[in-house]
């Protein structure tokens, strides 16, 4: 591995470069390069986040106000713990009694401020212990859950949209009124029939793509506002400002 110096607008960029090795192929080679180039990958390490990942999650919230003081929040597909992080900080979370509770099948290391359940979520039991261990509904629900890539693009989007759509069957059967659920999409991966189903739900519908998300990369963000309520909970609302 070495450095480069490159002439840049005014200031030399260091480029960090991956020698040509026997072993490693290039795509793997590549994604090392953009990994150790990356000024969010730098930042994620000086100021102690788990992931890159976190940025996404702060900079959607800097402009949209879904995390308050206060709020209980489900994380769906946790690991390694950044929107964690995030999220706990954002809404103030009581280590004692976190507020935030995310899920992962992977193992991940304790966030201050949230309970981690390490379970499937698509498991038929995760619901209910997500509930349990968050005690009582959530205000938002996140979801940056995404499916272990095979390397066939249409499968990976699929099974990636699955996930997104199972997290807001979840949301719309846990949500407080007024709550909000953003999960990760890909781009042109939303069926139909899930923004239908949101913008019915909810009284605001949108695509986010926060500066984090890699630009070459498909993935972006659904994000529904204003959780209508469920027949029954005696909030409904008429839709505003759909823009999905
Ligand atoms: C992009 S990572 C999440 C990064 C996280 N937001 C952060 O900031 O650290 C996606 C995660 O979704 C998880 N995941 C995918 N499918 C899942 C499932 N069915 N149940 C639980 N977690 C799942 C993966 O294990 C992976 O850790």
């Amino acid at each position: 591995m070495k450095k480069d110096a490159r002439p840049g607008s005014g200031a030399r960029a260091l480029k960090t470069r991956v020698k040509k090795k026997r072993g490693l192929k290039n795509s793997s080679r590549r994604w090392l390069e953009r990994h150790l180039n990356d000024p969010y990958v730098h930042r994620a390490q000086a100021e102690g986040m788990r992931s890159r990942a976190a940025y996404k999650l702060s900079e959607i919230d800097d402009k949209h106000h879904l995390l308050a003081p206060g709020m209980k929040v489900i994380d769906l597909g946790a690991a390694p713990g950044g929107w964690c992080q995030v999220a706990a900080e954002r809404v103030k979370s009581d280590p004692a009694r976190p507020s935030v509770v995310g899920i992962d099948y992977l193992e991940m290391d304790p966030v201050p401020g949230a309970a981690v359940l390490q379970m499937d979520f698509l498991d038929d039991e995760a619901p209910a212990r997500l509930l349990e261990v968050l005690g009582g509904p959530p205000d938002v629900v996140l979801s940056d859950m995404a499916a272990p890539t095979t390397g066939h693009r249409r499968t990976d989007h699929i099974r990636t949209m699955h996930l997104c759509e199972t997290a807001a069957d979840f949301a719309i059967s846990v949500l407080k009124p007024g709550g909000h659920f953003l999960a990760k999409a890909f781009q042109g991966g939303a069926e139909t029939a899930l923004l239908d189903q949101l913008k019915r739900c909810f009284k605001s519908v949108h695509h986010v793509k926060p500066p984090a998300s890699r630009g070459e990369s498909v993935e972006l963000y659904l994000l529904a506002k204003g959780f209508k309520g469920r027949s029954g909970d005696g909030a409904s609302g008429t839709g505003d400002g759909e823009e999905a």
